[in-house]
């Protein structure tokens, strides 16, 4: 037997008692010929003391451990002298006096230090490329037992409900689906290859139509896209699926689940809205400039585009006279900024598109210091403040421009003045549901789905599919929380004519709709209505555990540039692999 317990597991009344322990020598201190060692395995340190007086062989052995050595040992715990009781040890109550020991695995000097506070400035890269030593670091240790805890919660949860796990293909079909394909070329059928899957969506709606009802997965997705902060090459799914079901039902079981897990497993996390907050995608873009708004905070942004119309100030006449917008938002407290400050945010929304950054600042006195009251005249500006309900000390920026980049100007903005001033709580949970998305949004001059291709007209709208389909909504619905869009879904069309209109406004020829052939050719027979969501299970964690990047949630993430630097992926292949698949490389 290699241990007796764990590293997190003795206390005082194990004491007296023969223990076995396994594990990392974790940190090592001599004291006057008795060497200390804390021993630590994914449950916990336990110290362990090796005494020349009371073992001298076990000593000696002990004498030559470093850090990260893999041992056992075998001894007596003993109860520490009540000075020497650590008690931010779960084990600090105990020490265990080795008798023997076992050197299981020697250990080169680790690239870098495991402690928190030394690991800092350690590059990323070379935490990526030993990624086998950074998750030994107890913070990653938490975030995986976490990320355990929270997806078996769902689990356990959807099971409950009924719901079937069904795995379904990683090897699919290229389908032009929205983003780039990870291909794989087909051995047994030279020149063809398989998709990795972008989101089972297809094959959980062949689940319905074969009277599945329930279905749930956690699903790999695979998309050839730039990773970034919260985007990943392959990430994870709840993916969700049902039959016999409306918008509702889905919006209930999601907010459900979720909040028992979040309850159950982030229980130091307050969720804002009990129920969750709704919006209508016209809403919040409007008051927060973006379809997945951070409602942790308001500053809500304002349309101001009827007031100003006709005004001695020419960006905003100008703006509202050519068809755009002139919105505003009031900043709390933001008297203080300095011009230099306010340089800063200009360019910030630059970045955006914007051509600058009218602002009013109320003085302390009340009176305006502002480049643009002069042009409006006092009496707008007062309205302007009023509406705007600013008090002395705030400070109201203004927007300008096409809506599109008023909309995001001031949502970025708004975030980054909220991360100035201190208004973002860390500890706060705003979940929330955008819903009656459009179902259209125009891209290279061509209508396309604003999410995909199979989610259902709002319930009305169906008509304007031959008028006027830019004026047509969706039963799209997206979960949001803290300014992330974690999740998205919707109600599917379940009518293959409806399908083929949908085929037919998004432009796809007659090429492109043979490549759905399979799926047309399943709505022939007999499909439920049916709907469903698929949250992304490593940006909630991202969000749930406090954190700037996805990567700090998966075991073994993809750098920037989509490099796996543990396994030093991708690599090339050997040239009989290439010709076994009868694939040339070009350079
Ligand atoms: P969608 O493409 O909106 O919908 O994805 C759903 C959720 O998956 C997460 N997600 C990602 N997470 C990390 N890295 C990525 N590259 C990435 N892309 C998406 C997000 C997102 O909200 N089949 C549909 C769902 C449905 O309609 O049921 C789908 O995949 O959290
Ligand atoms: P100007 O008349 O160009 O000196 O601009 C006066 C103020 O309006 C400056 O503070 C500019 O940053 C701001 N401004 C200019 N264009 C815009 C715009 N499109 N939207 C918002 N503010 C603007």
């Amino acid at each position: 037997m290699l241990r007796t317990h764990t590293c997190g597991e003795l206390n005082k009344k194990n004491t007296g008692g023969k223990v076995k322990l396994s594990g990392w020598v974790h940190r090592r201190r001599d004291h006057g010929g008795v060497i200390f060692i804390d021993l630590r395995d994914r449950y916990g340190l336990t110290q362990i003391k090796f005494d020349p007086d009371k073992n001298k062989k076990a000593w000696q052995e002990a004498d030559k451990l470093r850090s990260e050595w893999v041992i056992q040992a075998g001894g007596k715990v003993v109860a520490r002298p009540a000075d020497m009781v650590n008690k931010k040890m779960a084990t600090g109550e105990v020490e265990v006096e080795m008798e023997e020991i076992n050197i299981l695995s020697r250990s080169k000097t680790p690239p870098f230090e495991l402690e928190e506070e030394k690991n800092i400035d350690v590059r990323e890269e070379k935490r990526m490329e030993y990624r086998y030593i950074d998750l030994r670091r107890r913070e990653n240790l938490n975030i995986l037992e976490k990320r355990h805890q929270f997806v078996n919660y769902i689990k356990d949860y959807l099971s409950g409900e009924g719901f079937l796990e069904i795995e379904t293909p990683y090897l699919g079909k290229s389908t032009p689906e929205g983003a780039r394909d990870f291909l794989v070329p087909s051995r047994l059928h030279p020149g063809e290859f398989y998709a990795l899957v972008q989101s089972p969506q297809q094959y959980k709606q062949f689940l319905m139509i074969a009277g599945v009802d329930k279905y749930f997965q956690l699903a790999r997705c695979f998309r050839d896209e730039d990773t970034r902060g919260d985007r990943q090459a392959e990430f994870t799914q709840v993916d969700i699926e049902q039959s016999f079901v409306e918008r509702e039902d889905v919006l209930q079981l999601t907010e459900k689940m979720m909040t028992g897990a979040v309850e159950k497993v982030f229980p130091e996390k307050e969720i804002m809205f009990k129920p969750w907050k709704r919006l209508s995608y016209e809403e919040s873009m409007l008051k927060y400039g973006t379809d997945r708004p951070d409602l942790r905070f308001g500053m809500e942004i304002e349309d101001l585009t009827s007031q100003v119309k006709g005004c001695g100030f020419k960006v905003f006449a100008d703006a509202a006279e050519k068809g755009g917008v002139v919105r505003a938002l009031c900043a709390k407290g933001g008297a203080k900024f300095s011009r230099g400050e306010i340089d800063q945010l200009t360019s910030f929304v630059g970045q955006f598109g914007a051509k600058g950054l009218a602002y009013i600042v109320i003085k302390e006195n009340g009176e305006l210091q502002s480049p643009i009251v002069k042009f409006l005249g006092e009496d707008l500006a007062a309205k302007i403040v009023e509406k705007m309900q600013a008090e002395a000390g705030d400070i109201i920026f203004f927007g300008a421009d096409k809506e599109e980049v008023v909309c995001e100007a001031l949502g970025e903005l708004r975030c980054e003045l909220a991360r100035k001033l201190g208004l973002i709580d860390e500890n706060k949970l705003a979940l929330a549901f955008v819903i009656d998305f459009p179902m259209f949004v125009i891209e290279h001059g061509q209508l396309a789905p604003s999410h995909h291709m199979f989610t259902a007209p709002k319930e009305g709208d169906e008509k304007l599919l031959d008028t006027d389909p830019r004026k047509a909504k969706c039963q799209q619905y997206d979960l949001v929380a803290n300014g992330c869009e974690v999740g998205g879904g919707s109600i599917r069309i379940h009518d293959r004519k409806m399908q083929e209109k949908v085929f037919d406004i998004i432009g796809f020829n007659e090429n492109k709709k043979k490549q759905f052939e399979h799926f047309l050719k399943a709505f022939q027979y007999g499909v439920p209505p049916h709907g469903g969501i698929a949250p992304g299970i490593d940006r909630l964690l991202m969000i749930l555990m406090n954190k700037s990047s996805i990567r700090d949630v998966m075991a073994f993430p993809k750098t920037g540039d989509g490099r796996d630097l543990t396994m030093q992926a991708p690599s090339e292949v050997d040239k009989e692999q290439l010709d076994e698949l009868g694939i040339k490389s070009v350079e």
